[in-house]
């Protein structure tokens, strides 16, 4: 198979296999917007970084897999650590490139983890809230391009919760297993299955949401959790009990309760 250089140890295969599994998810201009303003109101990007800080003493170099908007990868960079920050979204990683033009040492890669063969090593790898893309094979994967810690966040919690979601769906007679998700207990059984060792912490933070007015909440949920539209008034009524004011804007509380994998190679 042939390989084309992206970056000094990075390659992607040239003839890229088209993937059938399922996407949930998938950005839009709508959920970038939402997303940056939420994450001006949340303290979950600190709290990771907060807890990997007293590893982070030898640390030169880190890999972020599926950086999203690059919350962590900033606040690592901020710790003087050299950061590839890698995302598959082409959108995702054109809002970053704006938003680090004054940061000096991030490196985005636009490509799928899947499709990448990486030659050299991190100090550390980081992969938070990638859902199903840490199975066995891309665990080994990532294991193996660390020198000295892997660190997962997942959720903890196997059906999805965000600002109470599964309960809206419970009132709406929705079927609750398209909130299915893998959890850190699914990494945990795949970690001690190959024997290597990790230590688990908890911690929660707010990832609210603000909007500018009403119409804009419901929209949002319509996009984020493909509601239907012939329950408007079930919607609108959970969101009336479910939404607050802060600083002057609707706000509707999430509070996320994340696990953190470390692993120390
Ligand atoms: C929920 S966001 C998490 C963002 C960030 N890690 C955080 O914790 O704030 C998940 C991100 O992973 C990216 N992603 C999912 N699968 C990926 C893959 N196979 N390769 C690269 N990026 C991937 C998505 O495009 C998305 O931006």
């Amino acid at each position: 198979m042939q390989l084309v250089n992206i970056t000094e140890g990075i390659y992607q295969k040239k003839f890229i296999n088209v993937s059938n599994k399922k996407r949930n998810f998938k950005w839009n201009t709508k959920k970038v917007k939402w997303y940056l303003e939420a994450e001006k109101a949340s303290n979950f990007h600190k709290k990771v970084i907060d807890f990997l800080k007293p590893h982070l003493n030898n640390i030169n170099s880190a890999i972020d897999i599926g950086c999203g908007l690059g919350g962590i990868s900033i606040g690592l960079q901020r710790e003087n650590i050299k950061v590839t920050a890698l995302d598959k979204s082409p959108m995702i990683i054109k809002t970053l490139e704006n938003r680090i033009v004054n940061e000096d040492n991030i490196l985005t890669i636009k490509a799928n983890y899947e499709d990448i063969y990486i030659k050299r090593k991190y100090d550390l790898t980081v992969a938070s809230f990638v859902g199903g893309l840490i199975n066995n094979e891309n665990l080994k994967k990532m294991l193996n391009h660390t020198s000295k810690y892997l660190v997962l966040v997942m959720p903890t919690s196997n059906i999805k919760n965000d600002f109470q979601i599964d309960r809206l769906y419970n009132i709406l007679n929705m079927d609750i297993s398209k909130l299915k998700q893998p959890t850190y207990k699914n990494i945990e059984k795949t970690l001690t299955d190959n024997k290597i060792n990790y230590n688990t912490k908890f911690f929660k933070a707010s990832f609210g949401q603000p909007f500018k007015n009403f119409n804009e909440s419901k929209e949002f949920l319509y996009d984020y959790f493909k509601l239907s539209k012939d329950k408007d008034l079930e919607i609108s009524r959970w969101l009336r009990e479910k939404l607050i004011i802060k600083d002057n804007k609707y706000y509707l509380p999430n509070n996320k309760k994340s696990a953190i994998i470390i692993i120390k190679k």
